[in-house]
């Protein structure tokens, strides 16, 4: 419940910018592994990673990475409900060529945009609240890798 709180007070004022707050969160996820951002087709024929950063498609993803979180936060009450959702995202990430190993990285990437952007308020139990909820929608994810 402390954890609840915890994951609802920060996601606040963070849900409401989702886009910026988005686009570090992905800036941190292709410093930790370059390559994935060539698992983004549309992102062939941008000059650099800050050009790719701002492709519109590209922003569209980063919209429905944070739409997807908004979810995960809106649903902390009934987490199992999103299961089948995420199970069919997991599948679709499959497709598209990502390792789930790569959830590794996306998770400290979320913990990097959180740091940055909640300051003195990112805490020990907060962090360990995030990981918490991060971890089952990884789970679930990962649900769509199974054979
Ligand atoms: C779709 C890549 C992480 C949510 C896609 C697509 C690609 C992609 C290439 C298809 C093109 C597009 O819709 O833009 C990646 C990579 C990731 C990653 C490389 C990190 C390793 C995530 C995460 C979430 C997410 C963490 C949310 C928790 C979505 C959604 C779609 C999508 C909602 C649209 C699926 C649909 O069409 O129904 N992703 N993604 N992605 N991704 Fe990701």
């Amino acid at each position: 419940e402390k954890d609840k709180e915890l994951i609802r007070g920060s996601w606040e004022s963070l849900g409401k910018n989702k886009v910026p707050h988005g686009v570090v969160m992905f800036s941190r996820l292709f410093e930790l592994d370059p390559e994935l951002l060539t698992l983004f087709h549309y992102t062939t024929n941008c000059g650099s990673t800050q050009d790719c950063l701002s492709s519109p498609e590209f922003l569209e993803h980063v919209t429905k990475v944070m739409l997807v979180i908004d979810a995960a936060v809106s649903n902390l009450d009934d987490l199992p409900s999103l299961e089948d959702f995420l199970l069919n995202l997991g599948r679709k990430h499959q497709a598209v060529g990502v390792n789930t190993q790569s959830f590794a990285e996306v998770g400290e990437s979320l913990l990097h945009m959180l740091q940055c952007s909640l300051g003195q308020a990112y805490t020990a139990p907060l962090r360990q609240a995030w990981l918490n909820l991060y971890s089952i929608v990884v789970a679930a994810m990962s649900q769509g890798w199974a054979k």
